[in-house]
């Protein structure tokens, strides 16, 4: 249901279908998909024992300091765009304001009225007056040529390998002519749910076969005939691709080869099977895309106790999916499989626009969990690449290539660039606050080296070492814990990155480090996004200066921070994902909100220049139990896609919680023998009625 938000009265959030929530109170997911999506993460000890203070903590709550000690000047009033009036403490430290971005006009091409906030039973995606949403594919349907229709009671690895797979994440639609008529799209597959995806009656063995199938990535060819209109997907179309967890991929950089890279089967360490995964990521300027392989310690079986393990999450609770029972590659604890947690947890490369192309997973680019990671090409030609590691306390790394990116489109040229990711410098942020006394939010920090030149930096650390386990190495060197750092995403128009700091409840905690500037809550429910500006515009320097661009949750509790504005917003919480449009302007996509502030996970769109700096708008939201992912604003085009992840998470095969998108859209019954549950699928949402 959509509905335009009047300033000056509370909208109660409402929709179409009313399905009830299930399970637990605090927040929207279960254990048990909280073990599939990220290993329990949040139930399990803090993996980064490392003692703080790495830089000067400041005072708990750090923003209502802030905005103390800049007086009553500072108070401002926000509303809530669909909600009441807000009432809640003064607004904080003015950042200093970004420098103002031409407008293009890339508002009136997406003109809207922002939505109200969405109750999270909601079981449809919700858009803005004027606007509609089509799926363009769906988990199950057919991709490469000869792959089965999907057939929800008769599973197959065989079939799932040709098939669209689950749970997608990282979105890309690249169009591939200049008439705008043909595009892929490209698309991770991050896990699986095999309560909801599959039969009760399946056999074990093909049920874990096939839900090594449905990881991974996808790769599809679109059309239509005109711009401007909506796009299809053609099934077995000559690019179209399944990557698995049965892929060849190859190891590249440094430590490609190391013995902590070997395994029985893999006996040069630079050969690995399949990705794992695979999160959020970028697309390159020579048009490949880079995928982050994050949670994958919750596939192995291990003993758990190395530091290199605990440091990474791995133990003997993890593998509730039993891989192991079908093949020993994923039992840590064996012989000759020691080493096979370390192939994954990569930035893995991929070409999409060729599909015999060999992926290839960076060493060069450290192992962590990784979100994904962002390319720009610096002004003096190499090509910087930024990315977060998605655990509470953990760190940015940020990558610099030692070659330099070439326009030409010749093979060579081409060759060139994609071995860009292959050599360069690693090194982590450390963030510097020294805003406390004017209130002005202008942070400093530095970029600590990790390898340089193709040398460890880290005393005790051998190269291989660093880039193999990257998190222990970056310990020694006292980087910034951050609050699960997600997308961390450079910003072309005004040359600043982005860094989605999705949460963090346990900051503050007895024992754990407190507020601290670039991080300033504690029990941080709700994350925030920190901007990031370069020394001098120069993405390769070794410096940078800082502001706080939002502090999330509902403009009306305390603490929250919208850059200074003071008009109306919308409620956002744990931001993930973050794109921009072809102005400049920031969107964020949310993975989380039903279980802080209680709506539907969404898509924002936020301001970052001049008086409007922190206005954030909600432009749709996703069905119940779903999370918001890879936005792609085509504002020219007048659309935007976005990849609806684990709708109706918390459901079973027998109690689906979710019929989205086959039933939602079409408004009818499941009838019997029909597939009645949730299926991943990728939107694209355009102006005009369906
Ligand atoms: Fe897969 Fe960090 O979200
Ligand atoms: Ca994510
Ligand atoms: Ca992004
Ligand atoms: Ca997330």
């Amino acid at each position: 249901m959509t509905m335009t938000p009047e300033t000056d009265r509370p909208i109660r959030p409402e929709g179409r279908t009313a399905l009830p929530m299930v399970g637990h109170t605090r927040g929207s997911r279960s254990p048990v998909t909280c073990h599939l999506r990220c290993g329990d993460a949040c139930s399990l000890p803090v993996p980064n024992p490392t003692d703080g203070p790495t830089f000067r903590e400041i005072a708990e709550e750090a923003l209502t300091r802030r905005a103390v000690l800049r007086g009553a000047a500072a108070v401002a009033t926000v509303a809530t765009i669909g909600g009441t009036a807000w009432s809640g403490s003064p607004a904080a430290a003015t950042p200093r304001v970004a420098k103002p971005v031409a407008r293009r006009g890339s508002h009136r091409r997406l003109g809207f009225a922002p939505i109200a906030p969405v109750a999270r039973t909601v079981d449809d995606v919700t858009v803005p007056d004027g606007w509609h949403w089509d799926p363009i594919i769906r988990w199950g349907d057919p991709v490469v040529k000869g792959a089965p229709a999907f057939d929800p009671d008769h599973q197959s690895a065989q079939a799932q390998s040709g098939q669209f797979g689950y749970n997608n994440d990282y979105l890309d639609i690249i169009v591939t002519d200049h008439r705008s008529t043909r595009a892929l799209l490209v698309c991770n597959h991050e896990y699986t749910n095999e309560a909801i995806m599959f039969p009760p009656d399946m056999d074990p063995a093909e049920r874990i076969r096939t839900a090594w199938a449905a990881h991974g990535l996808s790769v599809v060819e679109l059309r239509r005939r005109h711009k401007g209109q909506r796009w299809t997907y053609v099934p077995g179309a000559r690019l179209n691709r399944r990557i698995t967890l049965d892929t060849p991929f190859l190891l590249d950089g440094p430590a490609a080869g190391s013995p902590l890279l070997r395994t029985e089967a893999d006996p040069t360490g630079r050969r690995v099977r399949g990705t794992m995964n695979n999160c959020s990521g970028g697309t390159t300027p020579w048009g490949t895309v880079l995928s982050g392989e994050e949670n994958v310690n919750q596939y192995f079986y291990a003993a758990g106790t190395s530091a290199e393990e605990k440091r990474y999450g791995f133990g003997p609770t993890q593998d509730s999916r039993n891989w192991r029972s079908v093949d020993p590659r994923w039992d840590a604890t064996k012989p000759g499989y020691v080493n096979e947690p370390h192939r994954f947890g990569w930035i893995v490369e991929v070409d999409p626009h060729d599909p015999t192309a060999t992926p290839v997973k960076h060493t060069a680019m450290g192992r962590f969990k990784h979100e994904g990671a962002n390319v720009v090409i610096n002004r003096d030609g190499r090509v910087v690449a930024y990315m977060g590691d998605d655990e509470r306390f953990d760190y940015v790394y940020r990558f610099v290539s030692r070659r330099r990116y070439r326009k030409g489109s010749s093979r060579n040229d081409r060759e060139h660039n994609l071995r860009l990711l292959s050599e360069g410098d690693l090194s982590v942020a450390r963030f510097t606050g020294d805003g406390l006394e004017d209130g002005v939010s202008d942070g400093s920090g530095e970029w600590i080296p990790l390898t340089r030149d193709g040398r460890s930096m880290v005393p005790g650390f051998s190269l291989d070492e660093v880039l193999v386990f990257t998190r222990l190495a970056a310990d020694a060197v006292q980087p910034t814990k951050m609050d699960r750092p997600e997308d961390v995403q450079p910003n072309l128009h005004n040359g600043r990155v982005y860094i989605a700091c999705t949460n963090n409840t346990d900051r503050g905690k007895p024992g754990k480090e407190g507020a601290t500037e670039p991080n300033p809550r504690t029990a941080n429910k709700d994350g925030h996004v920190v901007e990031l500006v370069p020394s001098r515009g120069d993405h390769a320097a070794s410096t940078f200066s800082w502001n706080l661009l939002l502090v999330c949750g509902d403009p009306a509790t305390a603490g929250t921070y919208f850059g200074g504005y003071t008009g109306e917003v919308s409620p956002i919480s744990c931001p993930d994902n973050v794109a921009f449009d072809s102005d400049g302007t920031l969107w964020i996509s949310t993975d989380g909100q039903p279980g802080t502030i209680g709506f539907n996970d969404g898509l924002f769109r936020v301001q970052l220049d001049g008086r409007d700096r922190g206005k954030v708008e909600q432009f749709l939201a996703v069905p119940t139990g779903a999370e918001t992912c890879g936005p792609v604003v085509h504002d020219r085009d007048g659309s935007v896609f976005v990849a609806v992840q684990h709708p109706g998470e918390d459901g079973t095969w027998a109690a689906q919680q979710s019929a989205f998108p086959d039933f939602v859209r079409s408004g009818h019954r499941p009838r019997k023998g029909e597939f009645a549950g949730p299926r991943p699928t990728v939107v694209q949402v355009t102006r005009g009625r369906r």
